[in-house]
């Protein structure tokens, strides 16, 4: 397995460019089985859950094919997918694809919508939690599927189609709002989703559902009214930046010091981090080209978080915003509201010197001198690029084992930090 050696110490400087967002990408790529013509998907990052979505979508019979990447051109414009879902051949999602990535549950609801019929292995449970699909069951119930559990198997059947019906979410989910809003738009007559997820990625996909056809009212709000349509039509749409990877580098920036410009970033996408990011010191400006961040000298403020569904603080940028406040002058409190086991970063920051007590789904972080390089360990995504922040601003080697997780969903992660002076390199494992 490839590891990822970090000597910590060095300045950030110069330019990173951001690509699209794997989680708007992921949907957007579902989105595909909702009509017979192509979906063009420009900015799509290269990375391993959007290639095992491609997988997963070419065994429902899904046609892909990527465009050759550009020479020169925009640095931080990703690939070009083009996806056909002419004939749906398979209507099954089988456990040993779904149970590698949870989003790829999202194509009951398309599926359901477009086939009246469709099995889907339960995803199961994760790193950072129990995660249940009860949510996105209870939505598409809703709007007249007929669903049973076989086997570790959803098996949905809507053998009349779908008619929209009146979904109000308990708690806000981001996946059960994708799953019932692609289902909804080929549904008959009108849906209207309540509590739904604001995430921009959200926004994204009902974006390039009005594309193809759909019509829907209230993009960007809580609030989603859609009219079905008998059928959906082709479409060309481009992926939106990755507001998790902005934070992600805003926050390395903020930790080593130095001065980045986050090209393609835009800061409305992650306003409350970025926020946070500036009162604990750290300069967030706007350039004609993305977002600018710098730290040079000035001693970093301890910040106290609460993590929310958008436009509050992300759950995806607490393990890093962790990893910088292990150095902050003074303590803060940071508590995790989402997910009720996203901590697994604290023992690996804490082999590296950081001082963190945990109390159920709050974390206090007494900011330290200095932190000492260590071997750690990833465990998921964003607690293993928490890992590569505090590596940075650590004395000495780290070394990062596991960096498959970080694969899922950072494109060339030591590329893109090495460039502005990081000292950071992938090992091979063979
Ligand atoms: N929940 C339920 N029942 C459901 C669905 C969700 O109880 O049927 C709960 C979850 O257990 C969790 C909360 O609701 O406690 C929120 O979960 P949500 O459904 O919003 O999460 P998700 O759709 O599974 C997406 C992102 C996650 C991100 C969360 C929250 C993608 C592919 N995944 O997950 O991203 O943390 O929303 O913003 O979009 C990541 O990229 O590393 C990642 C984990």
């Amino acid at each position: 397995m490839d590891r990822i050696k970090i000597t910590g110490g060095a300045r950030l400087e110069g330019s990173i460019p951001i690509s699209g967002a794997k989680n708007a990408a992921l949907p957007l790529m579902i989105a595909s089985l909702l009509t017979e013509d192509r979906l063009t998907l420009k900015n799509v990052p290269n990375l391993a859950d959007v290639n095992l979505l491609a997988r997963i979508l070419r065994n429902h019979g899904v046609d892909l094919a990527v465009d050759g990447k550009r020479s020169g051109g925009t640095p931080h414009l990703g690939e070009t997918f083009h996806l056909t879902a002419r004939d749906i051949s398979d209507t099954t999602a089988p456990y040993e694809l779904v149970s590698r990535m949870r989003a790829s549950f999202w194509v009951l609801g398309p599926l359901v919508a477009r086939m009246g019929v469709a099995k889907v292995s339960l995803p199961g449970g994760c790193a950072i939690g129990t995660r249940p699909v009860d949510l996105h069951l209870m939505g598409l119930r809703e709007l007249g599927a007929e669903i049973e559990i076989d086997a570790g198997y959803v098996i949905a059947k809507a053998p009349k189609g779908l008619v929209g019906g009146h979904v109000l979410f308990p708690t806000v989910s981001v996946g059960a709002t994708h799953n019932v809003l692609l289902a909804a738009t080929l549904a008959k007559g009108e849906t209207l989703i309540e509590n739904a997820a604001r995430e921009p990625e959200v926004g994204d996909v009902a974006s390039c559902l009005v594309k193809m056809g759909a019509e829907i009212e209230g993009i960007g709000t809580s609030t989603l009214r859609i009219q079905g349509k008998p059928r959906l039509e082709g479409a060309v749409h481009t992926v939106l930046p990755d507001r998790i990877e902005t934070g992600t580098f805003a926050f390395a920036v903020a930790a080593t010091g130095g001065d980045v410009v986050l090209e393609g970033a835009r800061r409305e996408l992650l306003r409350n981090a970025l926020d946070t990011l500036a009162t604990t010191g750290a300069s967030v400006s706007d350039t004609e080209t993305g977002v600018r961040i710098q730290r040079n000298g000035n001693r970093l403020e301890a910040v106290d978080v609460e993590t929310q569904p958008f436009p509050g603080f992300p759950t995806d940028l607490q393990a890093q915003l962790m990893a910088l406040m292990t150095r902050a002058h003074g303590t803060s409190v940071i508590r995790e509201t989402i997910f009720e086991n996203r901590f697994m970063h604290v023992q690996e920051l804490a082999r590296l010197g950081a001082d963190i007590k945990l109390h159920g789904d709050t974390a206090t972080i007494k900011g330290v001198k200095a932190l000492r390089g260590a071997p750690v360990m990833a465990t998921d995504l964003r607690a293993s690029v928490s890992l590569v922040i505090a590596g940075l601003m650590a004395e000495g080697e780290t070394i990062i084992n596991r960096v498959y997780h970080l694969d899922r969903g950072f494109e060339r992660l030591e590329e893109k930090l090495s460039r502005c002076g990081a000292r950071i390199e992938r090992i091979s494992a063979g």
